[in-house]
């Protein structure tokens, strides 16, 4: 027994080299997919990612989905910023987690996604609740409401950093602008990498800068770009890369919370 015992270790370790030898070549795959997807086929993926995620989330109970409330620093910005009143669009609202806990507030709120299941039980809730919350299942590359409508607009779960390419990013800025109402801010949470970068990741970038000017490469392509499990993401590399983006999209940055991973902005003149 001892001998069949020392062999099943033996194996286990082989099995555990192997498995983590494929899921480096996983990752090594999916960080050139940035440098030839084209944008919109970025955005896709990120739908498809959310589809599977939220596949028969309508059945769940509200408790069950909305335990864990707003978190420390999105209850720091409501109380900072004196959050009480007005008109609130929540992007990516998903099952309402902060949508709800803002109509709680009796923030008159907008919640905006893509996903018809989330934003099923996000609407349960607030029905059950008898709360006021208006939820649209739309992308929000075309926010379905009017123009300066809005006091506040927030996009959390790093959902920032989903938008492929920096111009995009800014372009996307732009029209954000036309919802606020004059002097109105906009909350965005985005996305650090927290680790070293490796001399693998550079040389990854390196790949992917080449392969992105290829014809039908992704030019919009830059360093920081991956997707992880069909999720794409842009990982800012430092506080100056983020302030300049959004600077020279005409924003005015209130407050730059890199730990935090939030910025705030808002517009002195209408673009
Ligand atoms: C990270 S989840 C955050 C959900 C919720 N705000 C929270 O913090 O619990 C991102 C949400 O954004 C939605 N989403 C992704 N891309 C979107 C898009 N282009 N337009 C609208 N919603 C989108 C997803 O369906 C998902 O519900």
């Amino acid at each position: 027994m001892r001998f069949l015992g020392l062999v099943l270790r033996r194996v286990s370790r082989i099995s555990t080299h192997i498995g983590g030898f494929f899921h480096q070549v996983t990752e090594l795959l999916n960080n050139v997919l940035p440098a030839i997807l084209p944008p919109a086929e970025l955005t896709r993926l990120i739908q498809s990612y959310y589809d599977y995620g939220y596949r028969g989330a309508a059945d769940y109970s509200a408790r069950e989905v909305h335990g864990t409330g707003l978190s420390t620093w999105e209850k720091t910005v409501l109380t900072q910023y004196n959050i009480k009143r007005g008109t609130i669009i929540v992007l990516g609202a998903g099952v309402g987690r902060e949508a709800i806990e803002f109509a709680r507030k009796d923030l008159r709120v907008i919640g905006v996604d893509t996903n018809r299941e989330a934003l099923r039980l996000a609407v349960r809730t607030t029905q059950e609740e008898r709360l006021s919350a208006l939820f649209v299942q739309a992308n929000f590359y075309q926010i379905p409401a009017l123009p300066a409508q809005a006091d506040h607009i927030f996009l959390c779960g790093i959902m920032y950093s989903s938008i492929p390419g920096r111009l995009s990013r800014q372009a996307w800025l732009k029209k954000l602008s036309l919802h606020l109402k004059m002097g109105g801010l906009a909350i965005l949470s985005f996305y650090i990498n927290r680790t070293k970068e490796s001399r693998l990741d550079r040389h990854v970038h390196q790949f992917n800068s080449w392969l992105a000017y290829l014809p039908g490469g992704n030019p919009s392509y830059q360093p920081g770009d991956f997707v992880s499990h069909d999720h794409f993401l842009h990982a800012f590399l430092d506080e100056t890369e983020l302030r300049s983006e959004l600077t020279d999209a005409g924003a005015t940055i209130v407050q730059l919370n890199w730990e935090e991973q939030y910025v705030i902005i808002t517009w002195r003149i209408w673009q």
